[in-house]
C-alpha cells in the first residue's frame, strides 16, 4: 500500500519539469497518496527539507520553465553513508515510494538508494535526450527550439554579411540537440561526438556551399565535440577567412517549455503514479513510438543511446 510519496528534481534542471512535478502531485492526491516535496535534489533528503504539497502547491506552474522544488548536484548523496541516511530519513518520515525526476546521474543515484529497501520510479528530464530506453526526455523538445530560434537570428546576420558562424551547443557528450536543430535550422554541417569530423571537410563543404551560390555558412558544434574556441580558430585557417563563434550557453535550459513538453512531462508523471501503484520500482518511465515503456534503471547504464543514422544521412544532404 502506498499512503505517501516523496517527489524530488535532480541534476541540471530542463524545460517541463514543473509540468511533470504537478501531473506526480495531482494523480498522487486524486488515487489518496499524500506527497512530500524534497527541495534541492538528493540534497534536500540528506537536508530531511522538505514541505507537503497540496494541489494549489502545483497551481500556476505547467508554463514554467525551471523547477519549483529546486535541484541540485549533492556529492555527499554519492557515498553509500549518504543513501544509507537519505533512506533513514525516508523512512522516519514514513514515505512509502520516491518519484525522481532527473537525468542518468539522478538514476544511479536512485539505483544505488533502491539497494536500501527505497522504492522508487524514476521520470527522465534532461535537455540532453540521452537516455537509455526512451526517445524523448523532458526539455529536449523545448532546447531544441530555443537552438532553432537562435540559428534563425545568427542567419540573418551570417547572410547579410556572407559570414561563417559557428554555434556551440550544448548536450554533454551526446549529440541529440545539435542534430535535430541542426536538421531544424537547415545548418550547412552538424558536428557531433559521436562521429568523426575533420577541418579539411568542414572547410570544403562551406567553401562549396558559398561557391554554388549560398549566402551564409552554419556549423552547429556540439560541446562534446571540442572548444568551440579551438575549433572556429583552427576553421579559419583551413577556410581561408574569418569565422564568428556563438555560444549558447544556458539561455537552451530555461524558457517556457514546449506543447510537446508539457505534454510529454504530464503523460510521464501521470505514468509514474499508475505504475507505483501497481508496486513497479527501480524503473524509469519513458516513451518509445509514443507509448509508455518501463526500463530497468541498470539497463540506463549499461547501454548508450545511439543517435539515429537516418537523421545524420538526412541532415548531410539537405544541406546541400
Ligand atoms: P543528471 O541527473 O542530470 O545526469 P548528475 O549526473 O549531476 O545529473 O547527477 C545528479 C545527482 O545524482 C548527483 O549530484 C548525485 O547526487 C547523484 N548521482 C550521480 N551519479 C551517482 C552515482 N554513481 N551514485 C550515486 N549517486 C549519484
Ligand atoms: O545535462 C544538461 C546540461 O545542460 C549539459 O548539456 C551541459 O553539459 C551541462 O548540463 C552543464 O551543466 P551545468 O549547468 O551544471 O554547468
Amino acid at each position: 500500500m502506498i499512503k505517501k510519496i516523496g517527489l524530488l528534481t535532480s541534476g541540471g534542471d530542463a524545460p517541463g519539469m514543473n509540468a511533470a512535478v504537478r501531473a506526480v502531485v495531482r494523480t498522487a492526491i486524486y488515487s489518496g497518496i499524500k506527497v512530500l516535496g524534497f527541495e534541492r535534489g538528493y540534497q534536500g533528503l540528506l537536508d530531511n527539507s522538505y514541505y507537503e504539497m497540496n494541489t494549489t502547491s502545483v497551481s500556476d506552474i505547467i508554463h514554467r520553465g525551471g523547477t519549483i522544488l529546486k535541484t541540485a548536484r549533492s556529492e555527499s548523496f554519492k557515498t553509500s553513508e549518504g543513501q544509507k541516511y537519505a533512506s533513514f530519513i525516508l523512512e522516519k518520515n514514513e514515505v512509502d515510494a520516491l518519484v525522481v525526476i532527473g537525468g542518468d546521474g539522478s538514476f544511479r543515484g536512485a539505483h544505488e538508494l533502491s539497494k536500501f529497501g527505497v522504492k522508487i520510479i524514476g521520470i527522465p528530464g534532461t535537455i540532453d535526450n540521452d537516455i537509455y530506453g526512451t526517445d524523448y526526455t523532458i526539455g529536449f523538445d523545448t532546447a531544441v527550439d530555443t537552438v532553432v530560434s537562435a540559428i534563425n537570428k545568427i542567419r540573418d546576420t551570417a547572410s547579410s554579411h556572407e559570414r561563417t558562424f559557428v554555434v556551440e551547443c550544448m548536450g554533454r557528450d551526446s549529440g541529440w540537440i545539435a542534430l535535430t536543430a541542426g536538421l531544424a535550422g537547415g545548418a550547412e554541417d552538424v558536428l557531433i561526438p559521436e562521429q568523426e569530423f575533420s577541418y579539411q571537410d568542414c572547410a570544403e563543404k562551406l567553401k562549396a556551399g558559398f561557391k554554388r551560390g549560398k549566402a551564409h555558412g552554419i556549423i552547429v558544434l556540439s560541446e562534446g565535440v571540442e572548444n568551440s574556441d579551438i575549433f572556429s580558430k583552427t576553421l579559419e585557417k583551413h577556410l581561408g577567412m574569418s569565422v564568428n563563434r556563438t555560444v549558447l550557453g544556458h539561455i537552451q535550459r530555461g524558457g517556457q517549455p514546449s506543447s510537446f513538453d508539457k505534454v510529454m512531462a504530464s503523460k510521464m508523471g501521470y505514468w509514474a503514479i499508475e505504475e507505483l501503484l501497481r508496486s513497479r520500482e527501480d524503473h524509469m518511465i519513458g516513451v518509445k513510438g509514443g507509448e509508455k515503456v518501463l526500463v530497468p534503471f541498470k539497463d540506463i547504464f549499461h547501454n548508450k543511446k545511439d543517435i539515429d543514422p537516418v537523421l545524420l544521412d538526412m541532415t548531410n544532404i539537405l544541406n546541400l
